[in-house]
């Protein structure tokens, strides 16, 4: 017997770029690779890309000259990209960095093991295709390991909104919603395997819409359709769009016990003007009455969001108003980036804001949205919270989880296995994590 090969995979980017490397490495288990956690002794390394922001892509050109050495003492190894980088740059990256012998776009990956049997012939392979069959159904399941706790789970894949600044229409195509049955099956085998948290992915994950026996399902018949899997516990759903937050998946909020109080729902700018220019089909004020909807349906519901500040033509005044809104708002996490061009984007060719400005802007975005989280982790103090276990922490005898609102919470001396359901009372909030006693 051969010994098997092995594959390092390192992943950028957003969870379903998570996801796909998961699966990646079972299409490559049945090429006879075991994933390693260290680059120095493997066979095979993929870099699983995104495009996102221009750090993000050129992080990948700087990781990849990192390997020249390694490919110097080990002719054998076959290095990867795939990914949103990968589908945007496929054939840039070839000649930018002659070391990369693969490159594969997100919807091409089941053909990683075809591609990969070509580059041990001496070839190179590139793949961004945006083929017709279902990736996901072609992908061999790699002898089914146990899993942790916790896993996502892809539902639906790009994006047709087209915002101004964003990538995403392009890097991973039309919107398209997998069939509700295949879903289904693979949430169940999840949940054999141990899981009891599923997180379903898309890019417009409420706009989901696939398949079922009567039709399209919605995203809120699809969570009551897995409502129904015994032994798994907790539901969430990331990310959303607020235009595809349709009247079912509101009121799943507060009917649907396994659908936790949690929703991530990026306005991006608090501004109208600015909106309009991002093409984000929304204002400020119906965002606003949006999330009053949402939290007369679930009171508890904590909410996260993402903001880009410097966007082209941002003024002080458009910046004030995202400032306004997130006051008015409550964010209990939020995710702030300062605007990037992305080529082929239509923002990419307006007057853009300066450097400078930008960073004051965020700076000033995050002291607000640091303080507010704060305040929302420690209004959890006295509480009690449920908190699924998912891994011991870092001190002796230590328990390390998350509750329902997604907050990390550590319990000292918690006699729980990975994987136990418990009520915890909060008795203390630090920097980014919660910690409790069992109750
Ligand atoms: N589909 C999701 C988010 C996709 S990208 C949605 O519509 O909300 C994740 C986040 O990256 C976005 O919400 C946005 O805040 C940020 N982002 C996207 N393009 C960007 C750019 N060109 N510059 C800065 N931030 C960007
Ligand atoms: Fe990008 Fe907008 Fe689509 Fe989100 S909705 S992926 S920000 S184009
Ligand atoms: Fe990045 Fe692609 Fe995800 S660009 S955020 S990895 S969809």
């Amino acid at each position: 017997m051969t010994a098997p090969k092995k594959l390092f995979i390192k992943t950028y980017g957003c969870q379903m770029n998570v996801y796909d490397s998961e699966r990646m490495a079972e299409a490559l288990g049945g090429q006879g690779y075991i994933e390693t956690q260290n680059a120095d002794d493997a066979d095979m390394i993929l870099l699983n890309t995104c495009h996102i922001r221009e750090k993000a892509a050129e992080k990948v050109y700087s990781e990849l000259g990192r390997f020249k050495g390694l490919k110097a003492e080990n002719p054998d190894l076959k290095i990867g990209v795939a990914g949103c980088v990968a589908q945007a740059e496929g054939e840039e990256i070839m000649r930018r960095q002659p070391l990369v012998d693969l490159v594969v776009g997100p919807q091409s990956y089941h053909r990683l093991p075809e591609m990969e049997a070509r580059t041990r012939t001496g070839e190179k392979a590139l793949d961004t295709d945006f083929p017709e069959e279902d990736k996901f159904e072609k992908l061999k399941s790699w002898p089914k390991a146990a899993r942790g706790p916790t896993a996502f789970l892809t539902v639906q894949e790009g994006c047709d909104k087209f915002c101004a600044f964003c990538v995403v229409p392009y890097t991973r195509g039309a919107e398209v919603s997998r069939p509700a049955d295949r879903i289904l099956t693979e949430a169940r085998d999840l949940v054999e395997r141990g899981v009891r948290e599923i997180t379903l992915l898309g890019q417009n994950v409420n706009a989901y819409h696939g398949a079922g026996p009567g039709g399209d399902l919605t995203l809120a018949q699809l969570i009551w359709e897995l409502d129904k899997i015994d032994g798994l516990a907790r539901i969430r759903f990331t990310t959303s769009h607020p235009n595809d937050m349709a009247d079912d998946l509101i009121e799943a909020h507060g009917t649907c016990s396994k659908l936790m109080p949690y929703l991530h729902l990026p306005v991006q700018s608090g501004s109208d003007h600015i909106l309009k220019r991002m093409n984000r089909s929304h204002t400020a004020d119906s965002y606003l009455r949006l999330i009053e909807r949402i939290r007369t349906a679930r009171p508890d519901i904590l909410l996260s969001g993402d903001f880009i500040v410097g966007f082209p033509e941002e003024t002080e005044a458009d910046f004030q108003a995202t400032l306004d809104l997130i006051e008015e708002v409550g964010y209990g996490y939020a995710y702030s980036f300062k605007y990037s061009t992305r080529p082929g984007t239509p923002a990419a060719e307006r007057p853009q804001v300066e450097e400078d400005v930008k960073s004051d802007r965020l700076q000033r975005l995050q002291a607000l949205i640091t303080h507010q989280q704060r305040a929302v982790q420690d209004s959890m103090i006295d509480k009690e919270i449920s908190v699924l276990f998912e891994k011991p922490g870092r001190q002796e005898g230590q328990m390390g989880g998350k509750s329902e609102y997604l907050h990390a919470v550590h319990v000292a001396n918690a006699k729980v296995n990975v994987g136990d359901i418990r009520k915890v009372r909060v008795i203390g909030s630090g920097t980014n994590s919660l910690s409790g006693k069992l109750v």
